[in-house]
């Protein structure tokens, strides 16, 4: 059964289409909240800070050997109370979101079966992973349903690497020691994926790591942080032209530029609260959310704010210290919080101060009592070389970000496009050479999280300033800003191979703004 192919003839017009798009929300201020529009629920909501936070649980391998350790996750559709009392339908990695948290040791291989008992197709992509390319989750290598037949599109059937029903991914892991996360990536149905509950955090950990001393064991939490929408039934609710996810591609109109909820969850929770010692925790912070941004603060602050630590390619070279941090979709930052500068008994929010209102909080701590504490965040982390950007034979590619029009075979629509262009699985914007360093110079419309998989970048600069607070270290993700000019350095290495770089705005990405590289 085709469908037919996705066959875009592209009139790009960047500011008049860019007018056309939706209703961005609180549009051109830079540097300011999201690129999207509120989707409001139907449901009833809870007041926030009456549930309790939940971790993830923790993926036993299925087996160890000489190979490594071997993984199964099953995805599937099952029932989950977010709401409290209320049931949800979502598509879990193991019937849950947040999907079970993998836990590996740099440089130890590791394999993941993925069993899709979905009633679509589905890809998995290991966010921030280096991971070689048939592994990787290319959007259109399907795994196809269990037992089901699906319409395929065209695009898939000609040039897809297909598997039925269970796919392995094998991943090296020759990467330090960092805060990974693991979603779908389907071509054109990321966004609904994802928001049904496509998600798990991936921890990788190593020596260097493990001998600083950090806060460890339950003193270390992983947040995943989202929106979302709920409609009256309980089911979540996200505007898709095609409800099945199998045919029409896209949101309908209005929400082209980004799908904003109204329903803050942290590892699945919505609003949740969270009892603490008073001792230091670090908090692996991820943005999982479709669109949204995040400007997170204590409040009340603690003297020395959040000190980050990490980010999305690992440790920093030192502590940074912040009274407030962006988060754009996609980006981790692993933090301490020093609970032991509050008198037990103080009731700690973590605030959005790029909402207000509901989407203005985010979760609590309750401190308790002082703990015993032998924690440390020494001055030095790790060591990160600058790049080389001056050789000679440095290539730098321009890659403009900006809303377009999309015309198919049947409508014409508002997309999103990578220098002019809709992403299509056979044209790449850039081939560069195994182990060349390139710099990329990112230009923007709108907010573009702009992800580049396989490896990490440093930031160079954002317009004429050098990089952002937000952008030190090895980053995965930079948040682009409405009307922003920044270049990155990338070192391509590791594999040959054909990837993809997009903008992680889910909707964005769903409509087109994602392209190829290969690494020759
Ligand atoms: Cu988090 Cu290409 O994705
Ligand atoms: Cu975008």
């Amino acid at each position: 059964m085709a469908v037919t192919r996705r066959q875009f003839i592209t009139g790009l017009a960047l500011g008049g289409a860019a007018a056309g798009i939706g209703v961005p929300y609180v549009l051109g201020v830079a540097g300011a909240t999201s690129t999207g529009r509120y989707l409001a629920s139907r449901a009833p909501l809870p007041q926030p800070f009456t549930q309790r936070l939940r971790i993830p649980p923790v993926l036993a391998p299925v087996r160890s050997d000489g190979d490594g350790d071997h993984y199964e996750i099953t995805q599937r559709v099952a029932t989950a109370e977010i709401l409290p009392g209320v049931s949800t339908t979502i598509w879990g990695y193991n019937g849950i979101f947040p999907g079970p948290t993998i836990e590996s040791r740099s440089g130890r291989t590791i394999s993941v079966t993925h069993i899709n008992q979905l009633p679509v197709p589905t890809v998995v992509h290991l966010h921030g992973g280096r991971t070689p390319p048939e592994h990787d989750g290319y959007p259109i290598d399907f795994v196809l349903p269990v037992g089901r037949d699906v319409p395929l599109p065209v695009y898939a059937q000609e040039s897809g690497d297909l598997s039925q029903g269970q796919r392995v991914h094998w991943y090296p892991q020759e990467q330090p020691a960092t805060t990974l996360w693991y979603h779908d990536h389907r071509m054109d149905f990321t966004g609904p994926g994802v928001w049904k509950g496509l998600a798990g955090f991936h921890i990788i950990r190593d020596d260097e790591e493990d001998a600083l001393g950090l806060p460890s064991g339950p003193r270390e939490l992983p947040l995943m942080i989202v929106d979302r929408s709920f409609d009256l039934d309980g089911s979540l609710l996200y505007p898709a032209i095609d409800p099945t996810g199998l045919v029409g591609v896209g949101v309908t109109d209005g929400f082209e530029a980004g799908v904003l909820g109204d329903v803050t969850l942290v590892n699945g929770v919505p609003w949740p609260v969270v009892d603490v010692e008073a001792a230091r925790y670090r908090l692996r912070l991820l943005n999982a959310s479709n669109a949204r941004r995040y400007d997170i603060r204590l409040d009340p602050p603690p003297p020395d704010g959040f000190v980050q630590i990490g980010t999305d390619g690992g440790l920093l070279a030192q502590p940074l210290q912040h009274d407030h941090i962006e988060m754009a979709p996609a980006q981790r930052f692993d933090v301490i919080v020093d609970f032991s500068a509050y008198q037990p008994g103080t009731v700690v929010t973590l605030v959005n101060d790029f909402d207000s209102g509901r989407m203005g909080q985010v979760m609590r701590f309750v401190v308790g009592d002082r703990a015993e504490d032998n924690s440390r965040i020494p001055d030095r982390l790790t060591t990160i070389e600058p790049l080389d950007t001056t050789s000679d034979g440095v290539i730098t590619r321009t890659m403009r970000f900006n809303s377009g029009h999309l015309r198919s075979e049947d409508r014409d629509r508002h997309g999103w496009l990578i220098n002019g262009e809709p992403f299509s699985p056979d044209v790449a914007a850039a081939r560069p050479a195994l182990d060349s360093v390139e710099i990329w110079r990112l230009v923007s419309d709108f907010h573009h999280p702009i992800h580049v998989h396989l490896n990490p970048f440093q930031v160079l600069s954002r317009g004429l300033d050098g990089p952002g607070p937000y952008d030190i270290g090895w980053k995965d993700t930079i948040d682009l800003r409405p009307f922003e000019n920044a270049a990155i350095a990338v070192r391509f290495d590791g594999f040959r191979g054909r990837y993809v770089f997009h903008c992680h705005n889910l909707e964005h990405e769903d409509m087109a703004m994602m392209s190829n590289f290969v690494v020759t």
